[in-house]
């Protein structure tokens, strides 16, 4: 696992849809298969949408042969509520980039068969060739996705029940009413997400550190389900100096120092 410290949240985000333009392209120089990216939602990679929607209105970046997969969605909250994740998607990224509409794909919370939906989710990515890289955050508790604590790291696509910790904090975007917040959620499965070529992880800001620290130092545990990470030959955490306050000293040093030698 590799971990990129920048000096800030916004650096960071910068970082992150510099590399993930790279890989796009980098993919399309060689085949015209579709670039398949995972992504997640929340507060965190709104910087990184905003710096890739920059690079398509600048002609730098296209979507048009990139297939997208998103990591989760609440269940039964109705699509066109401000705060299911398919808005949050179309606000903060797809309507504003070269997308085509039928390479978007986005869990259904209301499907009348949740276990189908989620089968058939699994199957449509093993169809597009696989994930080539997840772009994901982090809960607070840890959590990758929806997979909260006690979430195998064999976990597929499913249903969830979420923690009252995860209530409580998504509350922020339902009248601060942990009440108001859907109390199920479908999410990708750990194993969902560790089967992608790559992992890209954003980490920032210091209600994360407990979360980071777990993550990388910790055991690979079903308590912190990011610790998968772990035990993937590609994965990456990106994160800001504010969330690195619980990362041994000697850790810290190291990884700056690999970003160092190798111009990350
Ligand atoms: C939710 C999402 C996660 C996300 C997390 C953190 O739980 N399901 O994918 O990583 O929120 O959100 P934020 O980025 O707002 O801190």
């Amino acid at each position: 696992m590799k971990v990129i410290i920048k000096d800030d949240k916004k650096t960071a985000s910068v970082w992150a849809a510099h590399y993930i333009a790279s890989k796009i392209k980098e993919k399309a120089a060689r085949t015209d298969k579709p670039f398949v990216l995972g992504l997640p939602t929340g507060s965190t990679p709104i910087d990184t949408y905003a710096e890739l929607i920059r690079m398509v209105k600048a002609g730098e970046l296209s979507f048009r042969n990139v297939i997208t997969f998103n990591m989760d969605e609440y269940v039964a909250l109705p699509k066109s509520h401000p705060e299911s994740y398919w808005s949050f998607m179309h606000r903060y990224l797809f309507d504003h980039i070269d997308i085509p509409a039928e390479n978007v794909h986005i869990l259904n919370g209301n499907a009348p068969d949740l276990a189908a939906e989620c089968a058939a989710y699994e199957k449509a990515i093993v169809e597009a060739g696989g994930i080539d890289l997840f772009l994901g955050g982090v809960g607070e508790d840890g959590h990758i996705a929806f997979n909260e604590p006690f979430s195998s790291l064999n976990s597929r696509t499913r249903v969830i029940t979420l923690t009252q910790d995860t209530l409580e904090v998504n509350s922020r975007f339902f009248d601060n009413d942990p009440n108001k917040v859907p109390e199920q959620a479908m999410t990708v499965g750990v194993a969902t997400v560790l089967d992608s070529k790559e992992v890209l992880i954003l980490v920032f800001g210091s209600k994360k550190q407990r979360a980071l620290r777990d993550a990388v130092e910790g055991p690979m545990s079903h308590y912190c389900t990011l610790s998968g990470l772990q035990g993937h030959p590609a994965g990456t955490i990106v994160c800001d100096e504010a969330a690195v306050g619980e990362l041994k000293v000697n850790s810290y040093r190291y990884f700056k120092a690999v970003e160092a030698v190798e111009n990350l």
